[in-house]
């Protein structure tokens, strides 16, 4: 059940109050009373309540004063207070509002009038306070480095051990990640880029979420040719929307470019850049980390070594760190048959090969992270 929100109400008049107090307690809030600024700043400190309506002439400490008082204090510096009172001229309201009142209403006021009032102060808090994800977002220095399947098992991983998390593919072009976790992709991004993004709901956002069985949801890749047009408007919109819905948010972003591919990175608190041990992708992870570095996205970069197939042709990782001048947070050794069953039975390599090499270096590159994050503070909000 969500909590009430609690109101308290400040007046010396003890009809005005029952008065307020009933409506408020009969729109659904929590209410406390409270008779002076005293007894006021007393219920503020163990009550916590999520607004006060304040009255202002009140005998010893006016309604003002204990307006100014709740701003000192940075433990309520934040908190919505509307002033209620008789005094309603121009000057009295410029009072209230040096005093600190985010708004000023005068008596009498139609109850209507109030709630609304109070109903918009608190929704605005709300969406401030709103919990955001942690972005991790995963880019290959070009196609088919394996950027999919590490975000999948990464993914799969999270959700697994009840973390909730969302995997969004985020590209102009046919996604992947249903065809690796045996989804179908409903209309996935399709319907969302046909959209205005002006007119976009954040519902139609998160009405388009697959539901895995592992728990993790993903927002799927285009699947029409008319849908490959994403548009930083819908990035942007798609981000704000999902980054409220899960504590882990992961990207999929095939390769770096500007526009909207820029725009997600720079929403993201880890960038995983994917290459082979190989010269061409090399050459690529060298000029993407200089356009990394000019964006300033440089110091939330980290680079993932896959190795897609043994070779003795391929460099060692040692010899790419050292012709990049950066060290890899983690490599995925060569596991082809892992990979190749992940696909034919539709079930990612966490799951279908819980022991291999390459899962055992996913799921320690997931834990590095998310130790990471925790170290960092709780899921940021
Ligand atoms: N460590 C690995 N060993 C062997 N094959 C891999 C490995 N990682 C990925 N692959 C395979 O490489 C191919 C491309 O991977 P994918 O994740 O789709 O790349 P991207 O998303 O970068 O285009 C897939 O067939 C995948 O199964
Ligand atoms: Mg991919």
């Amino acid at each position: 059940m969500q909590q009430k929100e609690r109101v308290l109400i400040v007046d010396d008049d003890s009809t005005t109050l029952k008065l307020a107090a009933h409506i408020f307690e009969k729109a659904g809030y929590d209410v406390y009373t409270a008779m002076d600024g005293y007894e006021a700043l007393n219920k503020v400190a163990t009550l916590r309540p999520d607004l006060a309506i304040i009255d202002v002439m009140m005998p010893g400490m006016s309604g003002l004063e204990v307006c100014q008082r709740l701003r000192a204090n940075p433990d309520t510096a934040w908190m919505p207070i509307i002033i209620l009172s008789a005094k309603s001229g121009v000057d009295d309201k410029l009072d209230g509002f040096q005093a600190g009142a985010d708004d000023y209403v005068g008596k009498p006021v139609s109850h209507k009038e109030l709630l609304a009032r109070a109903g918009a102060l608190l929704a605005r808090v709300k969406r401030m306070h709103q919990p955001k994800s942690r972005v991790i977002a995963g880019v290959g220095v070009k196609g088919g480095v394996g950027v999919t399947t590490l975000l999948v098992n990464m993914a799969v991983q999270l959700a697994s051990q009840g973390i909730s998390t969302i995997l969004a593919e985020l590209r102009s072009t046919r996604g992947t990640v249903c065809h690796n976790l045996n989804l179908t992709p409903s209309e996935g991004l399709g319907g969302i880029l046909r959209t205005n993004p002006a007119e976009l709901q954040p519902r139609e956002v998160i009405r388009r979420l697959v539901h895995h069985s592992s728990g993790l949801r993903v927002l799927a890749g285009p699947t029409q040719v008319a849908d490959y047009a994403l548009t930083e408007a819908h990035i942007q919109m798609i981000l704000n929307t999902l980054q409220s819905q899960a504590e882990y948010l992961l990207l999929d972003l095939p390769q770096i470019a500007g526009g909207g591919v820029q725009l997600a990175l720079e929403n993201a608190d880890q960038i995983l850049l994917v290459l082979e041990p190989e010269a061409v992708s090399v050459a690529c992870a060298r000029a993407d980390l200089e356009i990394l570095k000019s964006w300033g996205l440089a110091d939330r970069t980290e680079l993932l070594v896959v190795s897609r197939a043994r070779s003795s042709n391929l460099m060692s990782v040692k010899d790419v760190e050292a012709e990049l001048g950066v060290q890899a947070l983690s490599v995925i050794p060569p596991s082809p048959e892992v990979f190749y069953l992940a696909a034919s039975v539709g079930k990612p390599a966490v799951l279908s090969k819980p022991d291999s090499l390459a899962v055992g270096a996913i799921i320690k590159l997931t834990t590095a992270l998310l130790d990471r994050f925790s170290a960092s503070g709780a899921w940021r909000g």
